[in-house]
């Protein structure tokens, strides 16, 4: 679990931040501890601050070393050069927060642990693509309850399995670019989602009404709603972490055309609360250019 941030600047001594960003690092991931830089550890991940702004990163890369670490046990992660001011880990605390594991009083308990272990056993993770999946939707998982800090169970679980069916359809190719009807694509694929998901919370032994609340969000996730207020956190914490987390990956899979109608698309899931959190997130260059040529 990542629970430690360094900061440093070029000459490698702990760089002061300016209160404003204090005040957003702690606000946004409460249990990150900001620690000296003597807290290193060769376990935690490091990230260049300059090759971070500059797209010299590779994603998967980062992920995959997020990803190893977090399986070790508790991590540092280390923003190196960080000298020209630290919204840069802001945005880099952005991708790596599913490693953070927030939650709340629905999902702190035992109960849960269950049901995490559940939703991962479901996923071959040698399988990029299933680990791609993973991520995002414990990622999203994340961004629902950043959004919500009181979100219910069935948001929750909806967050975490509102995209399972890809596990069956998708795991080792996308398809989604061959739809001849995009919405309907993403309609049946939410359908499919809700039926696994209800079989597997019924199996674990889930109370009925938790069960189809949970089943009832991911058969309409795909579609933003203004009416059903869970509805459309789940809605905006699917777009943000496709942002914030996907989008790069997304444009190298896909490549612009298709990248550009996912942008345009996943925009139309964000409202206002949800836009706010894109000034913390971080887009490749050619995912940016798409972003804002659909008017994000
Ligand atoms: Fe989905
Ligand atoms: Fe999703």
């Amino acid at each position: 679990m990542l629970d430690q941030l360094i900061v440093t600047g070029s000459d490698g001594s702990g760089l002061p931040l300016a209160p404003d960003v204090m005040r957003a690092l702690a606000g946004q991931f409460p249990s990150v501890h900001l620690a000296p830089p003597h807290a290193w550890s060769d376990d935690g991940v490091a990230i260049g601050a300059a090759a971070w702004c500059s797209d010299a990163i590779d994603g998967w890369a980062l992920d995959c070393a997020v990803d190893d670490a977090d399986e070790r046990g508790d991590f540092v992660l280390r923003v190196l050069d960080a000298d020209r001011g630290g919204a840069v880990c802001l945005e880099i605390l952005n991708r790596c927060q599913r490693t953070i594991r927030r939650r709340n009083h629905f999902s702190q308990n035992a109960r849960f642990d269950s049901l995490l272990s559940a939703h991962r056993g479901m996923h071959d993770l040698a399988k990029p693509l299933v680990r791609a999946d993973f991520n995002h939707a414990r990622d999203t998982w994340q961004w629902v309850l950043r959004l919500d800090r009181e979100a219910s169970l069935p948001l929750q679980l909806a967050a975490l399995f509102h995209d399972v069916e890809r596990l069956a359809t998708e795991a080792d190719r996308r398809v989604e670019h061959l739809s001849a009807n995009y919405q309907r694509f993403k309609d049946r694929h939410a359908a499919g989602s809700a039926s696994i998901t209800g079989s597997i919370l019924t199996r674990i032994g889930i109370d009925a009404q938790t069960c189809k609340r949970t089943v009832d969000l991911i058969a309409a996730h795909e579609r933003y709603s203004e009416e059903d207020v869970e509805l459309r956190l789940l809605n905006e914490a699917d777009a943000l972490s496709f942002f914030s987390l996907n989008s790069g990956g997304f444009y190298d899979y896909f490549g612009p055309d298709h990248t550009r109608k996912k942008i345009r698309y996943t925009l139309g899931r964000l409202g206002d609360r949800g836009r706010a959190h894109l000034a913390g997130v971080r887009m490749r260059h050619e995912v940016r250019e798409l972003f804002e040529e659909c008017g994000g």
